[in-house]
């Protein structure tokens, strides 16, 4: 199967949907603007998630506008940029409506310029539209405008839209399930930054700074051909492995600190999401082994949860058993107080320690889409379960303790911030977990450091 094949696929996936709820209708989905950063200066392009999903197509300024009959029948028009040998010369080369068709696999394809009269045009007649609901002002503004040009046709027997749905939560549903191209280019990525975290810790001395192991990690993503981090890379040392978003900063790494980082490429639109946690000076102290192998065995006992027919939570219930038992075990949470583990996890007293969840779908984006709940019809948010795993999902399993100094803390344990992470492709049986390739036994990153 080419590529363009599989985002046809999609495509006419989606018009099934559209016409089995609708009977049809006409859905528009745009790619991400382009954002200035200063002056004449831009942020790294970045194309929509959804759009490239249904299209395979990455350039900024465009739209795809599926046009979707009663029974079925897609019929594809895609807006894009065009030619112009002169923007050519600084902004690089466009593909343009004429060579789109061929390339992409749409029956249509026009300048850009021409999308607010040929949407209005689309958009008579028919009764439904799926477009991303309350996205932005502009896209409201869009919307407006071309509503006006189909009302402006009503005395020619013209029948505006009147039913607006969500497209989101049809292309999310779908994106939450993993196709066998999607998990073949996110083990790659996963590769890729598991060798980054490798460099890193090999690299690794007492003196260096938080910036400089993020440089490896750059060098390591780029010069595997990954396009780009999937989120700004965490590099922490010290004290600041228990702030959970830190940024790679200046920090001096020191002998005797652990040093926390959380980085992943995106490789071909694909994120990946490591996260290890290794002693600047290649040995864990005796405290430091302690809390990193009780974060290890919970790490472990989720994994051993994330198989098909559990619930999206039993990972994260799993995981928190054992670390609440640690933390009773290490006399950080105190048994005297909380009568039992039952107790401990009831009361939220460990969130103290372990302040966020276990899991979270990876994909085209890092916290990726796809409902956490089963869909039940007229139910209330709450009162929907868990979704259930299925093959074809991928989530991240990332159990973690981080111990801040208080009086009532031993102090053995003060800034001591532990976070294992690993990228875990739900199977018929399991889970496959394809950000191995950087060791996560203490042991073996001992070894690692000291080869
Ligand atoms: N790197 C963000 C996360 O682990 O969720
Ligand atoms: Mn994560
Ligand atoms: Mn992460």
């Amino acid at each position: 199967m080419n590529k363009t094949n599989i985002y046809q696929q999609r495509r006419i996936a989606l018009a099934k949907q559209i016409s089995s709820k609708t009977g049809g209708g006409i859905a528009v989905v745009s790619t991400a603007p382009e954002l200035t950063r200063n002056r004449d200066s831009e942020f790294p392009y970045r194309h929509d998630s959804d759009f490239y999903y249904l299209s395979g197509f990455e350039e900024p300024g465009a739209t795809l506008v599926l046009k979707v009959a009663a029974n079925g029948a897609l019929e594809t028009h895609l807006f894009c940029r065009p030619k112009d040998p002169e923007r050519e010369i600084w902004d690089g080369i466009r593909l343009g409506p004429e060579a789109a068709p061929e390339k992409l696999g749409v029956e249509f394809a026009h300048s850009n310029h021409e999308l607010d009269q040929k949407v209005g045009e689309l958009l008579a007649d028919q009764d439904a539209v799926y477009i991303r609901l309350a996205e932005s002002a502009e896209a409201d503004r869009r919307l407006r405008h071309w509503m006006k040009q189909v009302r402006g046709q009503a005395r020619a027997g013209v029948n505006p839209p009147s039913e607006f749905h969500d497209v989101e939560a049809f292309i999310h549903e779908m994106r939450l399930f993993k196709d066998a191209h999607e998990i073949d280019i996110m083990r790659k990525a996963a590769a890729i930054s598991a060798r980054a975290h490798i460099r890193a810790m090999q690299i690794c001395k007492p003196g260096m700074r938080e910036y400089q192991l993020e440089a490896e990690l750059l060098h390591e993503f780029r010069n595997s051909g990954a396009q780009s981090v999937a989120y700004n890379s965490i590099v922490a040392g010290g004290e600041n492995t228990c702030i959970l978003h830190y940024r790679a900063g200046s920090t001096e790494l020191r002998n005797g600190e652990l040093c926390l980082i959380d980085a992943g490429c995106e490789l071909d639109g694909y994120a990946s999401d490591i996260t290890r946690t290794f002693p600047v000076n290649g040995k864990f102290s005796g405290p430091q082994r302690t809390l990193y192998d009780i974060t290890l065995a919970a790490q472990e006992a989720a994994v051993a949860m994330t198989k098909p027919g559990n619930t999206f939570m039993q990972p994260h219930e799993a995981a928190l058993r054992v670390l609440t038992q640690g933390l009773l075990d290490e006399k950080l949470l105190k048994l005297a107080d909380l009568g039992s583990l039952d107790n401990a996890i009831e009361s939220g007293a460990y969130r103290r320690f372990y302040m966020h969840r276990t899991s979270h779908w990876l994909g085209m984006d890092v916290h990726d889409v796809g409902s956490y709940r089963e869909t039940i019809e007229n139910a209330d948010q709450a009162d929907k379960p868990w979704r259930i795993l299925q093959s074809g999902m991928v989530i991240t399993v990332e159990p973690g303790l981080y111990v801040r100094p208080a009086d009532d803390v031993d102090q053995a344990f003060w800034n001591i911030g532990i976070r294992i992470e690993d990228d875990a492709v739900v199977n018929d049986s399991g889970c496959e977990l394809i950000s191995r390739g950087a060791p996560v036994k203490a042991d073996e990153i001992e070894a690692l450091m000291k080869s």
